[in-house]
């Protein structure tokens, strides 16, 4: 299929892994020095380059863009190379070389937040992942490494680059990275900012000082961040012996970023809504978010920096890792079952629909356009899940005996997934070329289960199938780690957990000496990211609700009720299926169980899951009918428990001063879940008293949302906007629960009248973020037949395409799930990708998602 746009979208260059070739040069060091003006900084470079001897490309090119060149000279003797907008080319000697260059840039005029740019008048760069040949001429890929000196002349107080200080007085300041690195790991911050400073000291005795710099106001959000900090400084060391490795660490808050946050050299830079928290502002979300994205950040200093990736195409290597590294850290934080259970969830919301429709690429793609639009979850949670397939397959002992090897074999390398697999293999004498298919196939592979039992042994065939993806028709079986457990009918465990190495398309396990025919849990702890299909009776769904000692398996029974009972809701009207609602409640009552873990199975299936599950059973979703069984869900539950639910609100209040900590999170989440049951019944009673009283955002923000889900919190969202309109942060919640609470027909308007609001700007992305994306996760108002959802997301990815190209990417993803509605739907939304297809000087971002998406 062509789109019909007038554009060719083959005129974009492709880039592939086959191609690579190294440099041609060494790079001995990097010398900077930054004049900053807001719309004409100047950056001069004096680089030391040396050409190797054997090179397969002895082009001597430097990327470069959007930069005005003022002067270029080699050893002294001014140059005039060829320039184009991708870069320059230049003669150069046969032997070592000074090349030096003055550029102005224009950080005022950088509304694409890449590069140096600025945000409420402080100067700060995203470099990651092709940024850095925006600020200056340089070989801007990361098998490029070298040391970085950087002097930053300006007025600001704070002058901030990578590494540890040389100098800093009035008016300018030096800093020396002796971490040799690539170019996307650079960074520099310049602005009149207050500090939180605190300090560390690593298991060898080295002394770190610690910051975490923010505008002045933003002072009192800084002390759980430097907590998290410091406790993962501490669990790296333990878990991985990983030990920081200069003398200071630095990390900035920025309100206007593409991202959450940037592991740049010992000066991390993070959106603000990433690492400022308060209990008056921030909720229990907000907290763990917060706690896992600094840990996150902060494990990229061995799983990215000190060891990097040869190329793009292999961003995996340290997003898969470091992804892996920071869930094995909030499990120990916190409860690794209910972790676990989060993480399935948001890869089933996520990465399951970008790998089953258009988007669909392996977790080391092989070509790409642009690379921003290659940060998606399948690099990153898909890769982090192939990790702990690996880590199963090899056992503990064996993962930690391979990533020492790994640190001590590739420090100061820029490597390769064969890297990666080798230190396994080496470790292990296993060979890994079938596992290796996890990184070059891409799409979720279907998982079926039969089962027999026969005279004491009980059998289980497995058959995998992977459906086509763009590009790969035909798909190889897998390693597939699946991790069961055999129960008996009084609920015992006959065979503790137990991993089954699946390596053929179809495949045959046999457990024999069984007194009695078995009830199998398949796949705990989700060993491995497939889609299970088994036929299986809702009376074994609850058997194993109430008996797995497995606790994702547990929750997975109960969330497969549950989805059942809503498609049969959905295809024939029925009413909720009274065998579930009688196990939620006992579970909701059950308190040996961990509050958090309640709270997850009072968590309906998502809207989009739902459509999901129609369409891959033959019936087209109705968006209004799914979110029609989903309020006859709620009510009818609400309903049933109607005489306990005021007492179970009480018994499960968290009274006294806040505290962000996991148990108390747990208690609040299970709160929040009856508050909104019961705020159905009691018209709203209970949730204003809520709203009134709460001296934190968690259980005010709670109460607001039940009130506006009601359509009875007017006053309350009006008293809301009140306090906090000079609160950003606060603000962006505020925009997206307008969207989130509203009904299906009103959310595409008040979306759309938000967008005028004086404090809507298509400049700040989480603003833009908090009423698109809100508008994007409301499934039956985005889906809603009249298409106001689709054309007001169009409209405003036009609009931000010509501000901000990556973030206007990254939300085009809205319309990826497109093939699964009906006709009706399915032309407006190609109408509309049609729409920002040849609305004329596209991005190569937005350009390369919606043609991708429109060639499904
Ligand atoms: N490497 C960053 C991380 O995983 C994410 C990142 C990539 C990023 N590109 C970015 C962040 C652009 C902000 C802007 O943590
Ligand atoms: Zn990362």
């Amino acid at each position: 299929m062509t789109a019909a746009t007038g554009h060719d979208s083959t005129a974009q260059q492709t880039f592939y892994l086959k191609d690579y070739t190294p440099f041609g040069f060494e790079v001995d060091s990097v010398d900077l020095t930054f004049r900053l003006a807001p719309n004409a900084t100047r950056v001069i470079s004096r680089i030391h380059f040396t050409p190797k001897a054997d090179a397969a490309d002895p082009q001597f090119f430097l990327h470069g863009e959007k930069l005005k060149l003022i002067s270029a000279s080699i050893d002294g003797v001014a140059v005039t190379p060829d320039v184009t907008p991708e870069g320059l080319v230049c003669t150069t000697p046969d032997t070592a070389f000074l090349w030096e260059a003055e550029v102005e840039i224009d950080p005022a005029g950088n509304t694409a937040l890449e590069g140096l740019y600025m945000s409420n008048g402080m100067y700060c760069t995203q470099c990651e992942a092709e940024g850095f040949r925006k600020i200056t001429y340089y070989p801007d890929r990361p098998d490029v490494m070298s040391t970085f000196t950087v002097r930053i002349e300006g007025d600001e107080e704070v002058l901030l680059s990578n590494g540890n200080p040389v100098s800093q007085g009035a008016g300018a300041a030096e800093w020396h990275d002796p971490w040799p690195k690539p170019a996307y790991l650079f960074a520099l911050v310049a602005g009149d900012l207050v500090n939180h400073p605190d300090t560390f000291t690593t298991k060898s005795g080295r002394a770190v000082e610690l910051n975490i710099w923010v505008r002045p106001g933003d002072e009192d959000k800084c002390a759980f961040g430097m907590d998290a900090l410091k406790k993962s400084m501490t669990w790296d060391e333990q878990a991985y012996g990983r030990e920081y490795d200069l003398d200071i660490f630095n990390i900035v808050a920025v309100d206007d970023f593409n991202m959450g946050a940037m592991e740049n050299k010992g000066l991390n830079i993070f959106n603000s809504s990433c690492v400022l928290a308060s209990p008056e502002t921030s909720t229990d979300a907000n907290f763990e978010r917060i706690e896992a994205i600094i840990a996150h950040e902060y494990f990229h200093n061995w799983t990215g920096n000190r060891i990097t990736c040869r190329d793009w195409f292999q961003l995996c290597l340290k997003e898969g890792l470091t992804v892996f590294r920071d869930a094995q850290f909030t499990s120990d934080m916190r409860s690794a079952p209910v972790k676990r259970i989060s993480d399935v969830i948001d890869l089933r919301a996520r990465q399951f629909p970008e790998d089953q429709g258009p988007l669909s690429h392996p977790v080391r793609p092989e070509e790409f356009q642009e690379i921003n639009n290659f940060y998606t979850a399948t690099i990153y949670e898909k890769g982090a899940e192939v990790i702990g397939m690996l880590k199963r397959l090899v056992g503990d002992g064996a993962y930690s005996r391979a990533l020492d090897l790994y640190f001590e074999r590739h420090d100061g390398q820029a490597c390769t997934i064969e890297d990666w697999l080798k230190v396994f293999e080496d470790t292990t004498g296993r060979d890994l070329s079938q596992f290796k298919r996890w990184y070059s196939q891409a799409g979720t592979p279907r998982l079926k289960v039969d089962e027999a039992y026969e005279e004491g042994t009980y059998t289980l065939t497995f058959e995998q199938d992977t459906a086509p993806t763009p590009g790969q028709p035909q798909k190889d079986p897998r390693v597939i780690p699946i991790a069961i457990g055999l129960l008996n009918d009084n609920g015992d465990e006959v065979l503790p957990t137990t991993v089954l190495e699946m390596t053929e398309a179809k495949q045959v396990f046999e457990f024999k000496d069984l007194a009695s025919k078995p009830v199998p849990s398949i796949l705990r702890e989700f060993s491995a990211p497939v889609v299970l299909e088994r036929e299986t009776s809702n009376a074994e769904r609850a058997f194993l609700l109430a008996h797995d000692s497995d606790p994702f398996n547990q929750w997975e029974a109960g969330n497969s009720l549950a989805r059942a009972s809503r498609l049969s809701m959905v295809k024939t009207g029925s009413a909720p299926d009274p065998a579930y609602l009688d196990a939620l409640q006992k579970l909701l009552r059950d308190d040996t169980l961990d509050p958090a873990f309640r709270a997850l199975m009072l968590q309906p299936p998502s809207q989009s899951d739902i459509a999901q599950a129609l369409f891959e059973d033959g019936t087209v979703p109705d968006p209004q009918k799914i979110d029609d069984a989903a309020e006859t869900f709620a009510m009818t539950l609400a309903q049933q428990l109607a005489d306990s639910l005021p007492r179970l609100y009480a018994a499960t209040t968290v009274d006294g001063p806040y505290s962000p900590d996991a148990t108390s999170a747990g208690k609040r989440a299970l709160n929040g879940r009856i508050l909104s049951l019961l705020t159905r019944l009691d018209g709203g009673d209970a949730a204003a008293r809520q709203f009134a009283s709460a001296d934190n955002m968690t259980q005010q923000y709670s109460a607001l949302a039940s009130l506006m889900k009601a359509e009875k919190g007017e006053t309350q969202s009006i008293a809301f906007f009140e306090k906090w309109q000079a609160d950003r942060l606060v603000m962006d919640k505020w925009f997206a629960l307008q969207v989130a609470c509203a009904s299906p027909d009103r959310a595409a308007g008040i979306a759309a009248d938000l967008t005028r609001h004086p404090l809507f700007t298509l400049k700040n992305p989480n603003r833009f973020r908090a009423v698109m994306g809100a508008l994007a996760g409301h499934h039956a108002g985005f889906h809603h037949a009249s298409g106001a959802g689709y054309s007001l997301l169009a409209e405003n990815l036009i609009a931000l395409d010509k501000l901000n190209p990556q973030t206007t990417a990254r939300m085009c993803t809205a319309f990826q799930t497109w093939k699964r509605y009906d006709s009706d739907r399915q032309s407006l939304i190609k109408a509309q990708l049609q729409r920002i297809a040849s609305s004329g000087g596209l991005s190569r971002d937005t350009n390369e998602m919606v043609s991708r998406i429109l060639n499904a």
